[in-house]
This record gives C-alpha cells, structure tokens and sequence, in this order.
C-alpha cells in the first residue's frame, strides 16, 4: 500500500520566529505518527533553521536545475540536500504564471517562466541529487470548461518525465491540483480529484505506476481532508493555507490515516 504524503507548502508567508513557533506547535498537537509521512516547505530562508528543530522533513518550494555557477538568486538541488533539505516542490502553478486568482499583470506572466521543460530539467536534478520532487500539474478554469482538463495535465506530465527512466522515477510524487481550487476555497469534488488521479496514473510508467504516491491540492482544509485523501488513487496532499496554521494542519494530517 502506498503511504500517503502531506505536505504544507507556505509558500511566501511567516517570520522566521513565526515559523519556527508553528513547527513547535505543530510537534506539540501531533504527536507520534508513523503511518503518514508528513512536511513542511517553508521560504528558502528558513529552512536550515527548521531543519535544526527536528526531525520532520523540510523541503523547498522550488529548485534551479545547475549545480552551481552564474545563476543570481538561484537554488541547487545538491544545496538544498547540504542544507538537510528533503524534498522539493517542482512547477507550482504559481511558478508557472498560472494564479488561480490572477493577481498580477498578464504581461508578466512569461517572467514566471516555469514551463514543461524546466519542471524535466528540475526534476532530472532532484533525481540525481536524492532530493524527493513533488511535481505539480493541473488546469486552469478556463482549460477546464473547454473540456481540455486530461489532456492538459497528461502534457504536463508527459514533458515533465520525458527521457528519465522508469527505475529513476521511482521517488517521484506527483501533485494534482486544480488552479482554479488553489487559495480559491473552491475544493474539486473528491470523485472528480479522484479520476484526475487515477487518470495521471496511467500517464505513468506501467511498472511504477503502482507505487508512485499522487496527492491532491487546492483548498484542503480540516473539513474536507478525510473525503478527498480516503479515495482509491489520492495519496494525501499538497496544503497551502491549511498548513499555516498548526492546529489546522495537524487534523489535515491525522485525516491521512486510514
Ligand atoms: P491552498 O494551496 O491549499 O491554499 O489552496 C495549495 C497549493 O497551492 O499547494
């Protein structure tokens, strides 16, 4: 059986003391829990000092494919894991122009630059580095009603694995989540999230697809957890709000347990 995986992702949110009070919080309302695996993606900032507070996994929010060299405001994979980073988050929606609540100007889109093609290179990095990659894919509202929802992730995942093999994909985690769901408080029903999962499961390899964890994302909360992370091919989820808060976040993560 897969184990399911819930992460917060907090995306630009928290002063570092906030932050560490949170993970405090967090350990304090969650106790033991070893059949769920659970994280934190805080800031960049912060995660070196979250990783000092204990053990639970600490991941990023985004990672720059090169090792090293002349990319201002870049972050490595092989940084991340020196730092104790354990996995990372690869072509958010946000990182790829795409907000469910458009907020910026659509001339700057572009600048956000997260395409196919930089998730494959992202992911080909984490690979190599052992740091676990939570590849993002989902629609858009627009995508959607056009009826277009499978074959735009299925693009999505097909240029986001392309040319890795199948035993190198074997720590994947795939995140479904719907555009139009993130921050928005509108959750995709959970049988609809369910077929979209099943439906990016069989866009992968046959002989990992079994094995790999998809989770969901876009306005977890407390409430509406257990529904969605009790389906057949959802593996947990991707948190954003719902994660800032400790309490709100610990009740996320005790609706993973089955
Ligand atoms: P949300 O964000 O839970 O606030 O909708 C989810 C995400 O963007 O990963």
């Amino acid at each position: 059986m897969r184990k399911k995986i819930v992460i917060g992702n907090w995306k630009m949110n928290k002063t570092k003391a906030e932050a560490i009070e949170t993970l405090k919080l967090f350990y304090a309302g969650l106790g033991s829990l070893d059949s769920v695996e659970y994280g934190f993606c805080p800031p960049f900032l912060y995660i070196s000092d979250m990783v000092r507070e204990g053990t639970i996994a600490i991941g990023a929010q985004d990672v720059f494919w090169k090792e090293s060299g002349a990319f201002t405001g870049f972050t490595s994979a092989k940084m991340l894991k020196d730092i104790g980073a354990k996995f990372a988050i690869i072509g958010h929606s946000e990182r790829r122009g795409r907000f469910g609540k458009l907020e910026v100007p659509e001339s700057t889109i572009g600048s956000f630059a997260e395409t196919d093609e930089t998730v494959n290179l992202k992911l080909k990095a984490c690979l190599a580095e052992g740091v676990i990659p939570i590849v993002c894919c989902g629609e858009t509202l627009a995508e959607r009603e056009a009826g277009n929802t499978d074959s735009v992730i299925a693009t999505q995942i097909a240029g986001a694995l392309d040319g890795i093999s199948e035993a190198d994909l074997a720590p994947l985690v795939v995140a479904y989540e719907p555009v139009w769901a993130i921050g928005t408080g509108k959750v995709c029903d959970a049988a609809e999230a369910n077929r979209v999962c099943a439906m990016i499961r069989s866009c992968l390899p046959a002989s990992i697809r079994d094995s790999i964890r998809i989770q969901y994302g876009g306005s977890v909360n407390p409430a509406n957890a257990k529904e969605l992370f009790s389906q057949s091919d959802i593996d947990g989820g991707l948190v954003g709000g719902a994660s800032l808060k400790a309490e709100d976040f610990v009740q996320v993560v005790q609706a993973a347990v089955v």
